[in-house]
């Protein structure tokens, strides 16, 4: 049966995903809370998948990485030193007669239509003046000035200044630990250090779903290296790749993203190789999800735009219903952050090379944005056969389930009893399973296919008789028997097949 990918709004997905249970609005029955959201029963398997998937191929499979779980809750002293109490801002304005605030670069896009990446205070105001851009109630504006979107904490009792902050990146958290990592991780330059978990800023006006929230998740990976060595990582295969890739004067004078080799860009020191090198590797671990490459470019940043941390930075988009925006980010951080920390905590950040020498290393930042993640391989998934019936077509180490089991009917003991048997003996396996035996037989197809689980496994009469069981593939829909015995390494194989 012919399966067609389906675009869905951005509604439209949130609909789904609250329906199937991947996610749902946080407070919701206290009428929910802008920008923050939980995962559902599903949308919970799915997370912890992608992100194994993650730690997997950018952490147990690399000689060069290792990884911290920090806090998410760190002195306010960190976020001087980083800068985030005074930088880390968004550009807001007034509604004169609601006195409500607005994100003034959103209001600007949205009005006229055009992107509003890293244009300055002074032009969204007289952008704003110009067109006489209204707020979404249609009142008159104020000027445009900057909100910080750290989220600022009084520790305990009595406490009346903010003396620490929730985490509004988790990059600090490997930064502040940089020396622990020296001193205990028999780390050698280049290395990185990876971390997974939330973040949170105080987003003005969260928006367009799992997209901009105020609390979030990032996988992030701090790539530490001596710039005055050679990366021999970025091997000629990486410089002959080919990405679209979006200029930064290209940007300014509305001209779209051309083919570029990699190469290229090193060669004319936009990149250094480290950072050309991290370019590849996510641009690859994405199509490895299951992202199309037409549904991705690149976009380097404008100078305005940059953050106050960063030399240069090139994100990875994915085309989401409402547009190219980022998915992921690369900055080249250099070594900004280890030297403020050194200087405002007094320790030293150097790292010792052989020669004797002391060095500060500079720092690659791949910053993966898990939710947008999880946004754009929903996006991705979603097709529809001739009937008009929802299949999710996720890979299968990243589906909330590899295979489900069900016994043919529910009211037969005999038939229960060996589909819970089938099923602990794939969980003993290793495999990722869910089982189920209510409703018809049909409806248990259609909540898998929902659900995205590449292989339903059915035990029926014949099963008592032979030991043998059907497979059902999610997207052929064919069904084959095969013997109970050989499930282990058929399933393997069909998800590993599946997976390319
Ligand atoms: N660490 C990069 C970011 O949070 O955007």
């Amino acid at each position: 049966m012919a399966l067609r990918w389906k675009p869905l709004s951005v509604e439209e997905l949130a609909t789904f995903a609250k329906r199937k249970g991947f996610v749902y609005r946080n407070s919701e029955i206290y009428g929910g809370l802008a920008g923050v959201y939980d995962y559902g029963w599903l949308g919970v398997e799915m997370r912890r998948r992608i992100i194994n998937a993650w730690w997997d191929a950018f952490v147990t499979r690399r000689k060069d990485m290792i990884g911290i779980d920090g806090a998410t809750i760190s002195a306010r002293k960190v976020w001087e030193a980083s800068g985030h109490t005074t930088s880390f801002t968004d550009p807001i304005v007034q509604d004169l007669v609601t006195k409500k605030y607005y994100r003034a670069d959103h209001l600007v896009e949205d009005a006229l239509g055009i992107p509003t990446d890293g244009l300055s205070l002074e032009e969204l105001d007289r952008l704003i003046r110009e067109h006489d851009v209204k707020s979404p109630e249609g009142n008159p504006l104020g000027r445009v000035s900057t909100f910080n979107l750290m989220f600022p904490l009084t520790l305990g009792a009595m406490q009346a200044e903010p003396n620490a902050y929730l985490r509004g990146e988790t990059a600090q958290i490997i930064f502040i630990n940089f020396k622990n990592i020296l001193d205990t991780g028999r780390v050698k330059l280049p290395f990185g250090i990876a971390q997974v978990g939330r973040a949170y800023r105080n987003e003005i006006s969260p928006r367009d779903w799992l997209f901009r929230q105020r609390e979030f998740t990032q996988m992030e990976i701090e790539y530490f290296y001596n710039p005055k060595e050679d990366f021999p990582l970025f091997t000629r295969d990486y410089a002959d790749r080919e990405l679209p890739f979006l200029f930064a004067k290209a940007q300014e004078v509305g001209r779209p993203a051309e083919m570029v080799r990699v190469g290229r860009l090193v060669d004319e020191g936009m990149l250094n190789p480290v950072h050309a090198y991290w370019l590849v590797e996510a641009w690859d671990w994405f199509i490895s999800l299951g992202i199309r490459e037409e549904k991705l470019r690149v976009r380097e940043h404008t100078r305005e735009e940059l953050s106050h941390y960063s030399r240069a930075t090139v994100d990875i988009e994915y085309e989401y219903p409402f547009g190219f925006k980022e998915l992921f980010g690369l900055a080249d951080r250099g070594s900004y952050d280890l030297e403020q920390h050194s200087k405002a905590s007094g320790v030293s950040m150097h790292v010792t090379l052989p020669s004797g020498e002391k060095i500060i290393p500079r720092v690659i930042e791949p910053s993966f944005g898990f939710d947008r993640l999880f946004m754009s391989l929903l996006a991705e998934a979603v097709h529809e056969d001739e009937k008009g019936n929802t299949i999710l077509r996720f890979k299968p180490h990243i589906a909330p389930y590899e295979a489900a089991v069900f016994p043919l009917l529910s009211n037969k003991p005999e038939l229960v009893e060996t589909a819970t048997r089938v099923f602990h003996q794939l969980l003993d396996e290793g495999f990722t399973v869910f089982y189920d035996q209510s409703g018809s037989i049909g409806r248990r197809y259609a909540r898998q296919d929902e659900a995205g689980t590449p292989y339903c496994l059915t035990i029926d009469f014949q099963t008592l008789e032979d030991d043998t069981l059907t497979i059902r593939d999610r997207d052929t829909k064919e069904q084959e028997r095969i013997p109970i015995r050989d499930l282990p390494l058929i399933l393997r194989e069909k998800l590993r097949a599946k997976r390319k």
